[in-house]
């Protein structure tokens, strides 16, 4: 794997060799439109109350697989976080001093770098929904798209 010099690892940082092949296949099945072009700009964490409307533009093939979701508050946005090495098992986060198992944080550094926000959907027009509670940058790609139901207590 060739890495920029921006994703050199840090003190306390590791990577492990990855896998020969992939085991599955997925589509991108749309793209998402967000005011960060650059992943040092984008929050940590969406904000699905006071974050910028954001864009996600789904592909027209699949239009109809947003029948029943206009009417939905919530959804939960799955999304491929295409920028990010998938080598890293042990990381430094933003908080603390030493590093911890990848699988313990929501860094976008993880060997299947698919994110999930939970999003409050403002509208839908056609194959394009707005909603607020994103944090990737422009152009990211689209995995899946569910309804939140909050069935936890
Ligand atoms: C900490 S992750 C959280 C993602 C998601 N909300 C989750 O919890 O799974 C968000 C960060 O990922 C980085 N990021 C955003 N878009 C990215 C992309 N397309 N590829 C790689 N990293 C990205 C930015 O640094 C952003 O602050």
């Amino acid at each position: 794997m060739t890495l920029a010099a921006s994703e050199t690892l840090r003190p306390h940082e590791e990577c492990v060799p990855v896998p020969d092949a992939f085991d599955a296949g997925l589509w991108f099945i749309g793209g998402i439109r967000t005011p960060w072009a650059q992943r040092a700009e984008c929050p940590r964490r969406g904000d699905p109350v006071n974050g910028p409307d954001c864009r996600i533009v789904l592909d027209a093939r699949w239009l109809s697989a947003l029948e029943g979701v206009a009417g939905k508050d919530r959804m939960q946005v799955l999304y491929w976080m295409h920028l990010s090495r998938r080598d890293v098992v042990r990381q430094n986060p933003f908080f603390g001093d030493g590093s911890l198992g990848t699988f313990a944080l929501r860094s976008p550094l993880r060997p299947n770098p698919i994110a999930s926000s939970l999003v409050r959907l403002l509208r839908v027009e056609g194959n394009v929904l707005t909603v607020r509670g994103l944090d990737c940058i422009d152009g990211t790609p689209l995995v899946d798209l569910k309804p939140e139901f909050g069935l936890l207590p």
